[in-house]
């Protein structure tokens, strides 16, 4: 059966319908109780005893059936589980455990919170006029005074703080699948790492954390990007725009960039990357890649979901792309091999070569 073809009664799509029209509620209030810091609370280094919504409020609280509320409804979408009716309690469950912070202090909770600032949410009502009007300004800029998103969080001290921790917060349990599948044969031979897009350093850190044989890693970023990312040992950090150029090095790492920008503007991004590269040099690109075939799993889902993200926020025409057009785009700026590596449900390595004549 296709996708969309369940054969359901009338009561049951009419009940389907009524939960897409209130599906904003569930982001919200995973929003509203990262804002109240309940998934730290309830995992308290690890205890993750459940809690009531009294024990999660300040003692005293007037109404904590407000927060029961909030938590039952993540409860139903699998964040928490639910124990006990009178009172109910909470414990996180595992998808609710990616919002405690990692190594860094960072989470998905940050990526959570990245996502509904007012800035971003404020965009999402003139989805439509992106389909009217493809080639025009971004939904994000039409709504944000004719400043694109990028722009906005470089001019934005809070913002650019909040991209930087969610960017961390994503990376960190992908970089560690990454490094388990990849990394020992994948970075082979390389000795300075060029991280393109690389936000606050964290990807090359961990890389280079693992891989002894990489001496320096460059952290290339727009210039109000690196200069509010960390000082990291061995890492220099680079401002600058990759369609202009792209340092040189060994091999050049880039997670989660090319999604960003149209078919045109990623060429010219990976032609940069290419001039970039020694012969034989490597791109090793992570993107979410979208299957062919469309289909109600989880992941298809997260991937589309966030395809409509990218058009919303970034690019109207930057969107995900399938394994075929990645290899397209490569041949396009001029490498001569690819392949695609699955190890994240999320995220797949394209790994582009330059060939060495
Ligand atoms: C979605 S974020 C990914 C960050 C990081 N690679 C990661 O996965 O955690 C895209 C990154 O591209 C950077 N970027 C956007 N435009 C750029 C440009 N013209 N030159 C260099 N970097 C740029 C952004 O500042 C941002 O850090």
């Amino acid at each position: 059966m296709a996708a969309g073809e369940a054969d359901l009664s009338p009561a049951e799509a009419r009940l389907a319908m009524m939960e897409l029209a209130n599906m904003i509620s569930v982001p919200m209030a995973l929003t509203a109780v990262i804002r109240l810091g309940v998934p730290s609370k309830v995992w308290a280094s690890g205890v993750n005893a459940p809690l009531s919504a009294a024990d999660l409020l300040p003692a005293g609280h007037p109404d904590p059936s407000v927060l029961e509320r909030l938590l039952r409804l993540l409860a139903s979408r699998g964040v928490f589980s639910e124990h006990g009716v009178s009172p109910r309690r909470f414990a996180l469950t595992a998808v609710g455990q990616t919002l405690v912070p990692g190594p860094s202090g960072a989470s998905y909770a940050d990526y959570v919170l990245q996502h509904h600032q007012d800035a971003l949410v404020r965009a999402w009502p003139r989805l439509h006029e992106a389909v009217l009007d493809p080639a025009g300004p971004e939904t994000f800029a039409r709504v944000n005074d004719g400043v694109p998103a990028y722009a906005y969080y470089g001019q934005d001290t809070e913002a650019n703080q909040v991209m930087l921790r969610a960017m961390t917060g994503v990376s960190e349990p992908f970089m560690e699948a990454l490094l388990h599948g990849y990394g020992d044969g994948g970075f082979n031979g390389v000795s300075t790492l060029v991280d393109v897009g690389g936000s606050s350093g964290a990807c090359l850190q961990m890389i280079m954390r693992r891989i002894r044989t990489i001496r320096e890693g460059v952290n290339f970023d727009l210039p109000d990007v690196v200069a509010a990312a960390p000082p990291i040992a061995g890492v220099r950090h680079v401002g600058g725009d990759m369609f202009k150029s792209i340092p040189s090095g060994d091999a050049i790492f880039m997670k989660w960039v090319l999604t960003t920008w149209t078919d045109q503007e990623c060429t010219a991004i990976l032609s940069n990357c290419y001039k970039a590269l020694p012969g034989g040099g490597k791109l090793i690109a992570c993107e979410p890649v979208v299957p062919d075939k469309t289909d109600e799993s989880t992941r298809t889902r997260a991937l589309l979901e966030n395809d409509i993200f990218v058009m919303t926020t970034y690019r109207t025409q930057g969107r995900e792309r399938s394994e075929e057009e990645f290899r397209q785009l490569g041949l396009a700026a001029g490498f001569t091999a690819f392949r695609a590596i699955y190890l994240d449900l999320f995220y797949a390595v394209l790994e582009y070569t330059k060939s060495r004549c």
